[in-house]
Order: C-alpha cells, then structure tokens, then sequence
C-alpha cells in the first residue's frame, strides 16, 4: 500500500515492513523510515534523514550516487520537485534540476505479498545540449541508527564463490564491486547490515541486491558520527554515458528487504520474493539434470553420451545436459571445440563426432524417458573458429590495445544489436531444430578492452536474448553460469530457472558456498550436483550418502562419471533420486531454516524436511538438530522410522544426531499428523 500522509511525504506499506520517503527542507527527497510498519500519524512525525540518491553540490562530501555534469562544465544537482505519480504499488517521485534540464525520477515498486522494495532511477534529458552522467546509482539506502553496526557480504573465487563474511563495517567507505563485467565469484551484488545482534531467528536485518548481471558498486558508508547506508548500482569504474538531447537512462532496480527476524527472516522474505515476483516460470519444477562435464570434458562422442544417458536414465534422471564438447569441426576450427582452444562461436554439432546431428542422441534420451539439454557459451568466441574467421569485427576490443585472451577465448561485442540478433538465432535455430528441453547459457570470462558504450548495452542484450528466447521456446529451461557461480544476481534470475553454482562439486566444500547461496537466492535456483569421489577438483574421497544429502539441498544434477560407478552405488543413488523427488516439492517451494552451519530445515506444511552433515569428525558437534517454526502443539510423524515427535520437543530437545563419523549426514522428512 502507498500512501502520502502530507505533502511532501510517502508512506510504502509491505506485509511486515515500511519505508517512507520524505521532502527536506532543502527540496531533496529523504530517506524517513526504513523498518516496523507504521500507522499514518507515526509516518507525519518522521524527520528526513539521508538522501535517497546523494548528489553532488553544496556541503555533501559523501558518496555521490548521481554525478553530472552539464554542458557548461557545471556539475551536481539541486533539487526541485516536480511531482509524484502513484500507479498501484508503483510510485515515482518526480523531480528535477532547479536550473538544468534534467529530470530525475525516483521509482518505488512494492507487491501485496512481498516485504521487497524494488528502487531505480531514470534520467532525462529535457534540453537541448548533451549532458554527461558519471554515474547514477539505482538508490541508496539508509539504515536507521542504531549503537553498533555489522556488515554481512559474500567474497570468494572461482570454485569458492559465496563465502560469508561478517566484520564490523569500518569508519570510512566500503567498496563492494565487480569491474569484471559480470557480477563475479569475489563477490556478489547485495550487501546486509545488522546492529551486531542479529542471530538467525532475531534481531533487525537490512538489505539490498542488485539486478545486475555487469559492472557493479556497492559503496556502504559509515561516518563518524554512527550512520550507516549503501548506495548501489550498475557502469564500470570510470565509464561515463552521453544524455543526448530527449534521451533518458534508467538504471536496473536495487532492492531492499528488511526483516526484524534475523538473518533466516531476510532470507526467507529473498526466498519468496524470488520465487514469487522474479523467476520468470514461477513454480516451475527443476528436473533432475544429468551433466556431462566432470564425466567427459572435452572428449565427447555420441556412443559415450548414450551410455551415460541409460545410466543416468536407471537411476531416476530426468534431463540429460550434454555439457562442453559437442560443437564445431569440419568447416570451422578443423577439429571443432575438442579443447579450450577452438570452436567457440560455430553451434554446429560436430560433424565428426555427430555425424548425423544430434537427432540420434536426442531421441535415444527420449526413448529413454528423459528430456534433452544442451550447453552453450553464446557470448564468447575462439581465435579459432569459422566465426572469427568470418567476423573478427565482431569480436570486443580497442584499437591499439592487446585483446586479452582468457581460457583461449575472446568475447563477442555482444552491445552490438546484430551480434545479439545472430546469438538469438543461432540458438533459436538449435532450439527449433533439435527437441531441446533445457539450455545451460555459460559465460567463461570477464569483459575486457570494451568502450565506454559497451558495458551496459551487453548485459542488455544477454537479458534481450534469453527474453526472447524464453518468449519463443516458453518450455524452455535455462540454466545461468558462469564459470560456475560468476553471473548468479537479481538480473541473471529474471531469465533463467537456476544458476550453476559452483565448479566445486566437493560436498564438504558444497556446504559453504551453498550457505552463502542461499543467504538470497531460494534452493529451487541452486544448481547442485553429485559428482566421483574422490572429487575431481580437490580429491577429496566421500560417502555417496553425503554427496547426496548436500546436493538434494538445491535443484539436484548428478554429474559424475556413471560408468566408473558400482552397481552398489547406482542402486543407492536410484533410491537417494526417488527420495529427492519426494521432497523436491518442500526444498523448492517451502521456508528454508539454516538450523546450523550443518543443518537445514524446509518446511512446507504439513511437510518437514531436514538435510544434516557432518562434513568431519574435527567439527565436533554433536549437539541435536533444534528445528524451527513448527506447531509446537502438532505431532510430526517421520516418514522413514513411522515415529512420532510432538512439535513442542522437536524445536527446544531437537533430534539426536548420533553420527560418530566424518563425512556423514542425514535426510529427515515428517509429517504434521496431528
Ligand atoms: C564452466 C562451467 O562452470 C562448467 O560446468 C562447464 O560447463 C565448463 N565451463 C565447460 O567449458
């Protein structure tokens, strides 16, 4: 609900929070409120505290989110307000320059069934000369004061991506950023503040994420004097846009959440919030994937997926992906995509090793009972391949500047219209042509030698693509990555059902970076797959129980090598897939509790599920798994031993974990019986 108590003022009421907005003195629209719901007559007592976009000019010495500069050298705004327009949960206060022709809206976007404020911000240029804007930030946010502070973010690397991080934020200005072109594996586009006394089921959480999938900042200040905000958006560092004449720009939305029920409250209202308002195929049920890419790498051939295809069938497997390697050849790179070095950018199957299309694999998938998917990497291109050969123009680089080349790889100047066009029918004539269920769209390098017109229209145009793809093909899956985990953002699951998470595949590492997944994003977009033990990656040798009970915690893949499995594991692993798919619907859709480091709780009433893991016998915690939010009067039945718990005893005695080993772990499901 929107209100405007008085002039001047706006009051968003969500399910269980409140942000207001209010003119100062000055004319500068004010951060009022950002917390509990409040009455109206509370609302018309707020003062006005922090600027909604801090602009340049006067005494501000903070970070400014808008900086212009006009076409007398002038810089900075000052504010004048031209009106507001209130479109059901969608408000826009409508101000502008006092002198210079821009225009500058401020929107607001909330949902009945939603805590989330989507901000963003669009210029205009309503005058007759250029103005240059040297950054516009989508909203800034500030956090009310409080006596202490504490910043929570993720950090991480290739194969350790959302690692948590929880320091007190430091007397000065923060940076959190990618200047990577994507959103990165160091770090991820959203940024959570407490008072220091936040825990997982209490106290204040404030937060914001960007739906970006580019270049991005998050600058969190705290000055001396105890205030703490962020403000955040898209651009590269240093990359400045020309407003012409009539033109306008408008930035991606940053939104915030706000929760007094610590961190598993904010994380629950992320969950919904996703799932509800901005998967584009809510309620969509995640398959479970069989990939190809740890089992074969590059050396594919039709036999070979076959066989893997009627292992992965035996055992449950609904989609067979067939990842890297299938592409190319003959008439393009003379061996095609056989390794890093060539191929990339001719979507041809290879004729040497599918000497008849990839028909005959699809329909021995099909005859299977399984859909059929299909990696690509739309946005990059080798030196060597048809289509460098044919349209070096097209590749991303300066004049007088090296192309740096990553993984042996150049990218497309995907900011071009017809790079985009011809990547929208590559794969729309693949998708056509071939019964293709499901697209993993991979991205395996950061932006480099790109123009200042290229950073921001190349996103554009990744999103337009998948867009038109999904509005072409609407059975159509697709699955995000980078890398694994570089590009997982708000703007990323706009147009795709799940995002690999991770090339760590190892299930004690797995808990981690699923943990600092899942601090926003739901479970149903977490790409998790078991994979060999000893692990490819690290060597680390687990139980296929563990593996298993890590992965059934996301949208669970297998992706090991089925033939070098025993037939010992394949029945396991068929029973551990026939259990997945009984909890899929509470994983997916239900609230997830992080009960512990090493437990989780979904539940989806009247169904309770909880994942735990010993990863080593070093974490001694032997402690019983407390679960959460039941009915403390009901009686929960578990669906395995047909015992029955009282709710009451389930969440202050817990259930004993009486595991003496490393690398063991545990699948409860009950039932509300009572
Ligand atoms: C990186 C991805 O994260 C992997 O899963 C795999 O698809 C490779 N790329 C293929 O090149």
């Amino acid at each position: 609900m929107i209100d405007c108590p008085e002039p001047g003022l706006w009051l968003l009421t969500t399910p269980s929070s409140a942000y207001a907005v209010r003119l100062g003195p000055d004319g500068a629209p004010r951060s009022a409120h950002w917390g509990p719901r409040l009455t109206l007559d509370q609302a018309r007592v707020l003062p006005a505290g922090a600027e909604e976009l801090p602009v340049e000019g006067g005494d501000r010495f903070g970070v400014a989110g808008l900086q212009v500069r006009y076409g007398d050298g002038v810089r900075g705004v000052e504010w004048r307000h031209l009106g507001d327009d209130v479109d059901g949960g969608h408000l826009t206060i409508r101000m502008a320059d006092r002198h210079y022709p821009l225009e500058i809206d401020l929107h607001y976007l909330i949902r009945p069934d939603s805590d989330a404020v989507d901000r963003w911000t669009t210029l205009r240029n309503t005058g007759d000369g250029p103005i240059t804007v040297l950054r516009c930030d989508s909203a800034a946010w500030a956090v009310p004061r409080r006596e202490d502070y504490r910043l929570t973010h993720v950090t991480g690397e290739w194969g350790a991506e959302f690692q948590v991080r929880r320091t007190a934020p430091a007397v000065a200005e923060t940076v959190l950023t990618s200047r990577r072109g994507h959103s990165g594996h160091h770090a991820n586009p959203w940024v959570m503040i407490d008072a220091g006394d936040a825990t997982e089921d209490r106290g204040e959480v404030w937060s914001a994420a960007l739906a970006w999938s580019g270049s991005w900042r998050i600058t969190v200040e705290r000055d001396h004097d105890g205030r703490v905000g962020w403000s955040g958006g898209f651009g590269h560092e240093g990359v400045t846009w020309r407003l012409g004449p009539g033109e306008s720009l408008e930035t991606p939305a940053f939104t915030g959440v706000y929760s007094a029920e610590g961190f598993g409250g904010v994380s629950h209202r992320w969950h919904e919030h996703i799932r509800r308002h901005v998967l584009p195929a809510p309620g969509r049920v995640r398959p479970v994937v069989y990939n190809s890419w740890e089992a074969t790498e590059f050396d594919v051939s039709q036999a070979q997926q076959m066989e893997l295809a009627e292992l992965a069938a035996g055992i449950g497997v609904e989609l067979f992906v067939m990842d890297d390697g299938w592409f190319g050849g003959r008439t393009g790179a003379f061996a095609g995509r056989t390794g890093e070095t060539a191929g990339l950018g001719d979507w041809w199957p290879n004729p040497d090793r599918f000497p008849h299309g990839l028909t005959p694999l699809i329909d021995h998938v099909k005859r299977l009972g399984m859909r059929f998917g299909l990696w690509v990497e739309p946005e990059s291109v080798n030196p060597d391949s048809e289509l460098y050969r044919t349209r070096p123009e097209w590749v991303l680089g300066q004049p007088n500047r090296r192309a740096t080349e990553v993984r042996d790889q150049l990218l497309l100047d995907f900011s071009r219209d017809d790079v985009a066009e011809w990547a929208y029918d590559r794969l729309d004539e693949l998708v056509t042509h071939n019964d293709i269920a499901f697209l993993k769209w991979d991205m395996n390098r950061p932006i480099t030698e790109a123009g200042d017109e290229v950073w921001v229209p190349y996103i554009r145009n990744v999103y337009a693509v998948v867009d038109r793809l999904r509005a072409t093909h609407p059975h159509l899956t697709i699955e995000g990555c980078a890398s694994g985990g570089g590009r997982a953002d708000l703007g990323m699951l706009a147009g795709t059902d799940q995002i690999w998470t991770s090339d760590n595949t190892d299930a004690t590492q797995r808990i981690a970076i699923q943990h600092g997944y899942g601090q926003v994003y739901p479970a149903c977009t977490m790409g998790a797959w078991v994979t060999d033990s000893p692990n490819a990656l690290t060597g680390r040798p687990t139980p296929l129980a563990f593996r298993f009970h890590v992965a059934m915690s996301g949208a669970l893949g297998i992706g090991g090598d089925l033939g070098r499995w025993s037939p010992a594991d394949l029945e396991q692993a068929k029973h551990l897939i026939e259990q997945y798919k009984l909890i899929r619907p509470v994983v997916h859709e239900g609230r997830m509790d992080r009960l512990a480091d090493w437990a989780v709780q979904y539940t989806l009433d009247p169904h309770v599920v909880v994942l735990s893991w010993r990863p080593t016998t070093l974490v001694r915690v032997t402690a019983p798994v407390r679960l959460r939010g039941l009915d403390p009067d009901g009686v929960y039945r578990d669906e395995d031993t047909g015992e029955t718990h009282h709710g009451g005893l389930l969440m202050s005695h817990g259930l004993p974990r009486p595991w003496p080993f490393d690398a063991t772990s545990e699948l409860k499901r009950l039932t509300r019986v009572g």
